[in-house]
């Protein structure tokens, strides 16, 4: 981890990417540069994190193409869910996989977490709409998704963990809510593919997912690559916690 002391210095990784850090991120994980036009400015683990998502794009996360386009079919059946599971969609937006998820554990629940209030009530007034009594929304911080100790069996991020502007400790935070030996699935689209038509600081390759999570300390499980943009990793909370 780069240590900083006073000023602005040049990353002493390579001195020559732009990436600077300075006594705002002093002990933190993260170091500062120059932004991208999609991103913040704000790098974890060499990786610049991406602007969130606003509200008003609420339209195309809910366009009639995406399953097609997607297979968010395939990508709801993969998720290995039991009828009692308790999910976590953490960076529901509008709560497009929040309530297909909810109707395969009817006897679980399905916490969805947003940072965008916005969001949040487009998922409440769908839950009255619909009568569902499984989905409990959660406002979770930028650092903290607000979720209860070891009580989730199924964490899932669709597309969302990229713009998290303090993965770091949403990560740990995570960690934490899940039981021991539960699972976090996280899905992004691939870096690795010129041909996927999505922003570069929207997508992330699986080298990078996968060194993300060792940092936290959870254990890689498989990565799959069934849909035919993103590739999908599921992660491990360790049984035994050390
Ligand atoms: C591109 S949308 C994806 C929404 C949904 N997962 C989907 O695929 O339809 C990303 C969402 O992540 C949310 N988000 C960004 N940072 C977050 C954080 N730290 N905690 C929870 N949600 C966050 C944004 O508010 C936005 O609604």
């Amino acid at each position: 981890m780069l240590i900083v002391r006073w000023t602005i210095y040049l990353c002493l990784a390579c001195g020559g990417c732009g990436v600077r850090a300075d006594a705002d991120v002093e002990n933190s994980h993260y170091t500062t540069g120059l932004p991208n036009r999609d991103g913040i400015g704000k790098f974890y683990m060499g990786r610049e994190i991406s602007h969130v998502m606003g509200h008003l794009g609420a339209g195309w996360l809910e366009r009639p193409e995406r399953e097609r386009q997607e297979r968010t079919d395939l990508l709801i059946a993969g998720l290995g869910l039991s009828e009692d599971f308790v999910v976590a969609d953490i960076g529901a937006g509008t709560g497009y996989f929040t309530f297909p998820v909810a109707q395969r554990v009817p006897r679980g629940k399905v916490f969805s977490v947003d940072i965008q209030p916005e969001m949040l009530a487009r998922i409440a007034r769908r839950k009255a709409l619909k009568n569902v009594t499984n989905v409990e929304t959660v406002l979770g911080a930028e650092d903290d998704p607000k979720l209860p100790d070891n009580e989730i069996d199924l964490a899932f991020i669709v597309d969302a963990y990229h713009e998290f502007s303090f993965p770091r400790e949403m990560g740990e935070r995570l960690k934490e809510s899940l039981k021991p030996g539960g699972q976090l699935v996280l899905v992004e689209y691939r870096a690795e593919d010129p041909r996927v038509p999505i922003k570069r600081l929207h997508k992330m390759s699986e080298v990078q997912v996968k060194q993300e999570m060792a940092a936290i300390g959870l254990d890689w499980v498989r990565t799959e690559s069934y849909l035919p943009q993103q590739h999908v990793l599921t992660f491990q909370k360790p049984r035994a916690q050390p």
